[in-house]
């Protein structure tokens, strides 16, 4: 009763994974450096982590006071492969309580981090997280407590857990994405608790790829495929890219590789969700950017504008050998899942809140719907607001089987899904992992004022 993706090697490699001490070195990554690990079981990766306060330069030139995981924002990539055992000695040395969620990850419950199963990690406080990363894919990590300004603020990393067998490529990159509202000064700026804000969550000023304003200026030979790992770690932002003067495919995304690749034009990626691109750098402009379209204000109105996140020039040359790609194959639909209904809205008896199914849910107080490990559930979320809202699932992998009433074409296990305003999307789940879990919308806002819920998954008998 496992849904997750099977994966045969079709590439002949020597990899052998369960050789313990001559394990073959994970790919390499660009981006955020990895943490250190300080485990010699190369199927162990053991590692510190530390919140704390402190100032990062998001924008040239300027320090802005920020939260940061082991100094840095985003903090250091938790990079391991699949099967791996995960050991964080994490430490709060913020000023607030907080917590680590794993996003994405299918993990024991008491390890996920949120303050249903954990009470937080107050000021001063340790916790060790412990567990085993049983999918590959591209997934991160962030507070669950205070999250309009724990992650606003800085506090997010990616996580990268590679197939058993690996594709190969000329490189690998790791682009985590968001948005941050500076003042006049640099300065993140007041949180608000009303307006527009409350309304949609709070978007930036500023776009930030892997901690920087300033576009990220790479080099690489012409020639090269390479995999770009995508994290949207923004509060509210959705991101729509393109990439101009190179080839894309997307060839996995929220749980792991896709069954087949798919070339998009524009690809929209709403908080929380990940994406696996595979770029062939071989135009003759001899510059790749990745573009971000962005609604901005302009001497003539409000116009999408793009604006570049990456920018990529070819330096010397090379003849890349296409990456053989494991075989994956998808759970295939229930024949007679359980039907749920899932509605998203909002009230203002007494302020703006949020709602799922009619009620605000406060600090997890509300009754809990129990689900049986394996059983097929078929969940058609429907957005009752203007609002959007990326609609996340803890714990568990889905796939998108309608959107608005026609079959989905996307593609793959999601752990989080994006719904348009009004807009009706059905998701399909075998609840594989046991446990108590959140669903909640991704917007920090709307999560913390009320829509964020929890099942429970009980053991198949
Ligand atoms: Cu990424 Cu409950 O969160
Ligand atoms: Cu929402």
């Amino acid at each position: 009763m496992d849904a997750a993706p099977e994966v045969s090697a079709d590439a002949a490699t020597d990899q052998g994974a369960d050789t313990a001490v001559d394990a073959p070195l994970l790919p390499g990554l660009e981006g955020p450096p990895t943490f250190e690990d300080r485990n010699p079981d190369p199927r162990v990766v053991e590692v510190d982590l530390v919140a704390s306060a402190g100032d990062a330069e998001l924008v040239a030139g300027r320090m802005t006071r920020s939260l940061l995981y082991n100094n840095r924002t985003p903090g250091p990539t938790l990079h391991a492969r699949v099967g791996d055992r995960v050991r964080v000695h994490f430490r709060n040395d913020l000023q607030e309580p907080t917590t680590i969620h794993w996003h994405g990850l299918r993990i024991p419950a008491e390890m996920d981090g949120n303050p249903m199963v954990q009470p937080p990690v107050m000021p001063g406080g340790t916790f060790d997280y412990e567990f085993v990363v049983r999918d590959p894919g591209t997934f991160w990590y962030h507070p669950h407590v205070n999250t309009i300004e724990q992650l606003d603020r800085g506090l997010y990393g990616a996580i990268v857990v590679h197939e058993a067998e690996p594709p190969r490529f000329t490189a690998e990159r790791v682009f985590v994405l968001d948005d941050v509202r500076l003042d006049a000064r640099g300065a993140i700026a007041p949180f608000a608790s009303g307006g527009h804000d409350a309304v949609h969550g709070r978007a930036g000023n500023y776009l930030l790829t892997n901690g920087a304003a300033a576009r990220a200026s790479l080099t690489a030979p012409r020639g090269s495929i390479e995999r770009w790992r995508i994290v949207n770690a923004a509060g509210s932002r959705v991101l729509t890219l393109s990439l101009q003067g190179a080839s894309w495919r997307v060839v996995g995304t929220d749980g792991g590789l896709l069954p087949t690749a798919w070339e998009p034009s524009r690809l929209q990626v709403a908080p929380g969700q990940r994406f696996d691109l595979e770029v062939t750098l071989n135009d003759a402009s001899g510059v790749t950017e990745l573009l971000a379209h962005v609604l901005t204000q302009t001497d003539a109105g409000v116009q999408t504008v793009p604006r570049a996140l990456v920018e990529l020039r070819y330096e010397g040359d090379t003849t890349a050998t296409p990456p053989v790609y494991p075989t994956v194959t998808l759970p295939p639909r229930a024949e007679s899942p359980m039907l749920q209904t899932i509605r998203l809205g909002a009230n203002t008896d007494g302020g703006l809140a949020f709602t799922i199914n009619g009620r605000v849910h406060h600090e997890h107080a509300a009754p809990m719907e129990r689900y049986v490990q394996g059983e097929p559930v078929r969940f058609t979320i429907i957005n009752e607001i203007g609002p959007e809202h990326p609609f996340h699932l803890h714990g568990q992998f889905f796939q998108i089987v309608s959107r608005g009433g026609r079959d989905a074409d996307e593609l793959g296990l999601k752990d989080t899904v994006q719904l348009g305003p009004m807009e009706r999307v059905v998701i399909e789940t075998r609840f594989e992992n046991p446990g108590r879990w959140m669903y909640h919308c991704h917007i920090p806002e709307h999560a913390e004022h009320g829509m964020m819920a929890e099942l429970e998954v009980t053991p198949a008998p």
